[in-house]
């Protein structure tokens, strides 16, 4: 279905928990309370899911949280790929329990895995993630990246850009000399305790990048369709990619703040606790928690969902907000959004 200003929307963010086994600065306060909310079980999602594929929402990210902590995610995706008309079905994950499900992971069919690391530098991991000593680290999120990759699924590493990371920007741009994945950098949206991080400029970053990697050229989304001697990087989200001669995989950069991809946004927000989101900066939405349990009968239940999505769809901005801090209405963490 297309938005107000003619954009297709036929991506849903899903995300099924708002607890994460890590404490990252900018997305989850160390003080924050987390699974205290309703969650939307995993059969309501599913009825969302099957209410919306008439509409043209077939492709689906989960999201957390850290979606692995949740029991029964991986079988939940499971019953996802087996949904006749869903495209694609893709996880964000921190890594850390990836090891336990990957096989199973692979079985299904999963469509992609993201995995979120911002540094290879093991005392700068426990200072952003919160992870004490003894508990797994960057080798064992580097172990889970590798065994995604030999597995043949598709692989992103996900990195947010921040002041204090910049010395990390070649080094985790190297993965890509020896692996076929994308490593994706990040610009830090201000929201929640995000607004007291100093974020790096994307810019910067490809400059530095220009450096080491001289070729370094953007990848024609239209490449997408011309199965070539590579494969395309693009999936659903916003990221944009270059290639260099020098790498077995691509270069990503999400570039929210700086250079809006608002234009082409296809995508709609579902949160734990049942928020359709319209766009991430602004607290707009419709609530399907009331929807999904009023005992309506099936039929009805699934018309009442789509209308709740039309309405959803008919709300979103034509753009994200995040120069003008001060026009950011969305009060919630990360965790609790989804990414
Ligand atoms: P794929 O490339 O298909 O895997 O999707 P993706 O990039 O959307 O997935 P991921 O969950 O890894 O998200 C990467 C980053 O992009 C996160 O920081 C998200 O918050 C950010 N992002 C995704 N969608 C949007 C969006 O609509 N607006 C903004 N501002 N950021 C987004
Ligand atoms: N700005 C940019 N990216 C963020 N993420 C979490 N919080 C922010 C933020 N404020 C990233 C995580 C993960 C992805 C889903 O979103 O690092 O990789
Ligand atoms: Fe879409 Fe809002 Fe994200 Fe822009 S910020 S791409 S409008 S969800």
């Amino acid at each position: 279905m297309k938005d107000s200003y003619g954009r297709e929307i036929n991506y849903l963010r899903i995300s099924v928990t708002d607890r994460c086994n890590l404490r990252c600065r900018y997305c989850m306060p160390l003080e924050k309370t987390e699974g205290t909310g309703p969650v939307l079980s995993f059969e309501e999602l599913l009825t969302v899911v099957r209410a919306v594929l008439p509409m043209g929402i077939t492709r689906f990210k989960i999201t957390g949280g850290e979606p692995l902590v949740r029991q029964g995610t991986v079988d939940f995706l499971s019953e996802l790929k087996r949904i006749p008309g869903v495209e694609r079905v893709t996880l964000t994950t921190n890594g850390l329990l990836l090891h336990r499900d990957l096989e199973k992971l692979r079985s299904i069919g999963i469509d992609g895995i993201n995995i979120s690391l911002d540094t290879l530098n093991e005392q700068q991991y426990r200072r952003l993630t919160g992870i004490p000593e003894g508990k797994g680290g960057v080798s064992a999120v580097l172990d889970a990246v590798r065994a995604s990759v030999s597995f043949g699924i598709s692989t992103r590493l996900n990195a947010v850009l921040l002041e204090e990371t910049k010395d990390q920007i070649l080094k985790l741009a190297s993965l890509a000399e020896d692996l076929p994945l994308s490593v994706r950098l990040i610009e830090l949206m201000p929201l929640g305790p995000a607004a007291f991080e100093r974020s790096f400029s994307p810019k910067k970053a490809l400059a530095l990048l220009r450096e080491q990697y001289p070729d370094l050229s953007p990848v024609s989304r239209e490449a997408i369709f011309e199965e070539g001697r590579r494969k395309s990087p693009y999936g659903n989200g916003p990221a944009e990619y270059y290639a260099s001669e020098s790498l077995k995989g691509f270069i990503g950069m999400i570039r929210a703040v700086e250079e809006p991809f608002c234009e082409s946004c296809n995508r709609l927000r579902l949160t734990s606790g049942g928020q359709l989101k319209a766009c991430l900066c602004y607290d707009i939405g419709i609530d399907l928690l009331p929807i999904l349990r009023s005992g309506k009968a099936e039929g009805v239940l699934e018309k009442e969902i789509r209308e709740a999505f039309r309405s959803a769809i008919w709300k979103k901005p034509w753009e994200n907000c995040f120069q003008r801090a001060d026009d950011v209405t969305e009060k919630r963490t990360m965790n609790e959004i989804g990414g």
